[in-house]
């Protein structure tokens, strides 16, 4: 393949479609080379925003440009059937999360993958950012000792047009849910990513503010493998949002982070890195507030696992493991017990 610049295109050109495309152009190994929207008319207005070829017909988009890698920038419950064209083309696929809204289309979207041999990564850029890589670190290296307990709690508010203004946003089928499923997913993947799989879960969600389908407020008590206990709470109707915390203890001490940056920092024998705990942003209030420079970090992995063949760094069965847990909550919660998961 040399060393020539990946091509990447971006199916699906709404909110976060800018910021693939800002982080593919700040990227020195790959090169933004076309998008498709899903109309013609959403490809014009597209046009004006994305200074390359514009497509409404995902067929023709693959056919015509000779595409390494497509992000899938549609809505969750709508990442399945661009993405088995996109794998049946023989190209690999950087999705959004969370991968999709039920396990069974989770299931057929990795499935695809697998069966054309093309590689699968989904976003999940809180996991680079520098106060999570720290917390890791000092997990896996035993600062921590045995894990007792995390929690992870993303109390967060939405405007009421945030959902008015969106088709999909809080439905069950465009969003799965609302406020777990779709903000509370990313500290969930890390909660998941630190303290490994959820064994059950007890869950309670509620619709309390917002006119939607899916909750906006939730609480759920998690069991994981390893005997851990687990709490996690989290809503769009908590005005005026609060940055996400994720707090990890262990029998020789403990970590907490807000927002991403460390915020309490009791390891024996291990400092943190003070001048590397700046990338970041919380959505809080704000959807928007993300730094692109953590999907330029998922490009450039994507570039990476491409060249050098292996996976990405967050792989479909990966990004599975916080969607089963969500609506492991989401089931507990309609029949009222425990939900034991199985993988
Ligand atoms: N990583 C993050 O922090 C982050 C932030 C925001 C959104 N997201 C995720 O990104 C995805 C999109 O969210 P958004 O806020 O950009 O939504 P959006 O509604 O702004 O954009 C989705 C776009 O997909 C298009 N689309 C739908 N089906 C299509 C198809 N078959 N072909 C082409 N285009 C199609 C729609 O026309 C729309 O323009 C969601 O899965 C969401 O969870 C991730």
């Amino acid at each position: 393949m040399g060393n020539s610049k990946l091509r990447f295109g971006i199916i699906g050109t709404g909110a976060i479609a800018g910021m693939h495309a800002k982080a593919i152009e700040a990227c020195e190994d790959s090169i933004l080379t076309g998008v498709c929207s899903s109309s013609e008319e959403r490809a014009k207005q597209a046009s004006e925003k994305f200074s390359v070829p514009t497509y409404w017909e995902i067929s023709k988009f693959l056919e015509e440009l000779d595409l390494d890698v497509v992000c899938i920038c549609t809505h969750s419950g709508n990442h399945l059937e661009p993405a088995i064209e996109v794998a049946k083309a023989g190209k690999h696929i950087l999705l959004e999360k969370p991968i999709e809204v039920n396990l069974a289309r989770a299931d057929e979207l990795i499935n695809a993958c697998e069966d054309a041999g093309v590689k699968l990564g989904v976003i999940f850029q809180n996991r680079l950012k520098p106060g999570f890589l720290q917390l890791k670190k000092a997990v896996r290296e035993g600062y921590l000792g045995r894990l007792l307990m995390g929690t992870a709690s993303i109390n967060w508010y939405r405007e009421p047009a945030y959902y008015s203004s969106s088709a999909w946003k809080g439905t069950i089928s465009g969003d799965g849910g609302a406020a777990l499923i779709n903000q509370g997913v990313h500290t969930i993947d890390l909660l998941l990513d630190i303290m490994g799989d959820a064994k059950s879960v007890f869950g309670q969600v509620r619709t309390m503010v917002h006119e939607i389908e899916g909750e906006d407020l939730g609480v759920a008590l998690v069991n994981f493998e390893n005997g851990a206990l687990g709490t996690i709470t989290g809503g769009t109707s908590l005005y005026p949002g609060n940055p996400e915390r994720l707090e990890i203890y262990g029998d020789k001490g403990n970590i907490i982070l807000e927002a991403g940056e460390i915020t309490t920092w009791n390891v024996d024998g291990l400092n943190p890195e003070e001048a590397s705990n700046k990338i970041g942003g919380s959505g809080a209030s704000d959807p928007m507030a993300i730094d692109f420079r953590l999907h330029l970090g998922q490009v450039q992995d994507m570039v990476d696992a491409i060249r050098n063949d292996h996976e990405p760094m967050v792989t479909g069965r990966d990004a599975r493991r916080s969607l089963a847990l969500i609506l492991g909550i989401y089931q507990s919660s309609r029949e009222n017990q425990l939900m034991e998961l199985t993988l």
